[in-house]
């Protein structure tokens, strides 16, 4: 999806320390995404969406935060209480946060978190479709996964505008909604904060939540 810039490494490979160049390459690498792929504004508030279902997590429990960008999950999740594991490729405006922050390349390699059980799972404002079972597994039982981002028609509206990051209607529904309880959906385009097309699913692994919220 993105490469870092030769050009840069070739400048600077005769001089500079291995350190100093793996910083190089992560800065081109980062620079080279697509805008939307960037680590949104930090004064940007936690999605209500995700604020609304974290009260069906296990209190105290633990939290991933996945493409965390400034952490705005997670800060708000760790206040809460809760344990975050904040994971980005860009951890630069992470150093601060009251938790784990992994970083990590997601979409090359293997999954970072194998072997972990996370009690619930968050993903606002990206999207990569491979990681869909590894959320799955990364749940513990009756673990809650958050999920909002872009849909299909945002394009007429704004970033992103490439169809790789924009869910079809329905699509996180048939991604999810055999493997996990679904406890709530919604696709549409609304207004605010600003207009877009947004699909949300919130979705447990196991029985109903007893109670919603
Ligand atoms: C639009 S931001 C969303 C940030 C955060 N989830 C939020 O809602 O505020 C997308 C995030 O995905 C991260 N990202 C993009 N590609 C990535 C990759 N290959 N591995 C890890 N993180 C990646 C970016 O660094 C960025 O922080």
């Amino acid at each position: 999806m993105f490469s870092p810039s030769e050009g840069v490494r070739q400048t600077t490979e005769r001089s500079a320390s291995p350190l100093i160049l793996q910083e190089i390459d992560r800065l081109t690498i980062v620079a080279a995404m697509a805008s939307f792929d960037r680590p949104t504004d930090p004064a940007i508030p936690p999605a209500a969406w995700v604020m609304r279902w974290a009260g069906l997590i296990r209190p105290g429990g633990a939290v991933l935060d996945l493409a965390a960008g400034h952490g705005r999950h997670a800060r708000a999740l760790a206040a809460l209480g809760f344990r975050v594991t904040a994971v980005d490729i860009d951890v630069s405006a992470l150093s601060d946060l009251a938790g784990e922050v992994i970083a990590a390349d997601i979409e090359t390699g293997s999954w970072p978190l194998a072997g972990r059980a996370f009690d619930a799972i968050v993903v606002a404002n990206y999207l990569h479709r491979p990681h869909f079972p590894h959320l799955v597994e990364s749940l513990a039982h009756d673990g809650v996964l958050i999920f909002e981002t872009f849909g299909q028609g945002n394009e007429r509206l704004g970033r992103p505008r490439n169809p790789d990051f924009l869910l079809a209607p329905g699509e996180l529904l048939q991604a999810f909604g055999t493997c996990l309880t679904v406890v709530a959906y919604e696709h549409g385009e609304e207004q605010t904060p600003r207009p877009a097309v947004r699909q949300r699913l919130c979705a447990v692994k196991g029985a109903a939540p007893r109670s919603l919220l």
